[in-house]
């Protein structure tokens, strides 16, 4: 007779993952989004495409402003990749608040989300080229950011609007 698993809460648990691994996977779902985005015709599935783009892009600055860039900025000492990438998030704002709800009306609407792509890939270099193989080579303890980024992501994933 087969007997049923055994459903411990270890195994309900998610995996911890350090906080470059996190961080990662969020850029490579937005890539993965902005290919989909050029791909798509409709413009009804251009707007969903777009509305993913601006949650996941909005979320995952606020986390990182919020807790990897401070926790990078003191364990580094950095006086300017941080505040460089802070200025970066800024205009990825801006260009986020000119495609957020707005209906993909032709060429000029896919411009705004190409240079929107364009962007996020040149920031997206910067963070995984420079700063995280620092933060990984510093004294942080990169699971437990890990986890307070998975927790406040959540939390932000249900009040986003
Ligand atoms: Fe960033
Ligand atoms: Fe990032």
């Amino acid at each position: 007779m087969a007997t049923a698993k055994k459903v411990t809460r270890e195994s309900a648990a998610p995996k911890p993952k350090e906080a470059t691994s996190l961080l990662r996977a969020d850029h490579k779902l937005v890539n993965d989004l902005f290919a989909e985005y050029e791909k798509s015709r409709s413009n009804v599935r251009k707007k969903q495409i777009v509305s993913m783009i601006c949650k996941e892009l909005t979320i995952h600055a606020q986390i990182e402003e919020e807790i990897f860039y401070p926790a990078v900025k003191a364990a580094l000492k950095d006086k300017e990749l941080i505040p460089e990438a802070t200025v970066e998030h800024a205009t990825l704002k801006d260009l986020i608040a000119q495609v957020k709800d707005v209906d993909p009306d032709g060429e000029i609407f896919d411009a705004k989300i190409k240079v929107l792509s364009e962007y996020v890939k040149h920031h997206v270099k910067e963070e995984q080229n420079e700063i995280f193989p620092k933060a990984k080579e510093s004294s942080l303890d990169l699971l437990e950011i890990g986890a307070q980024l998975t927790e406040r992501k959540a939390e932000l994933s249900e009040k986003y609007k």
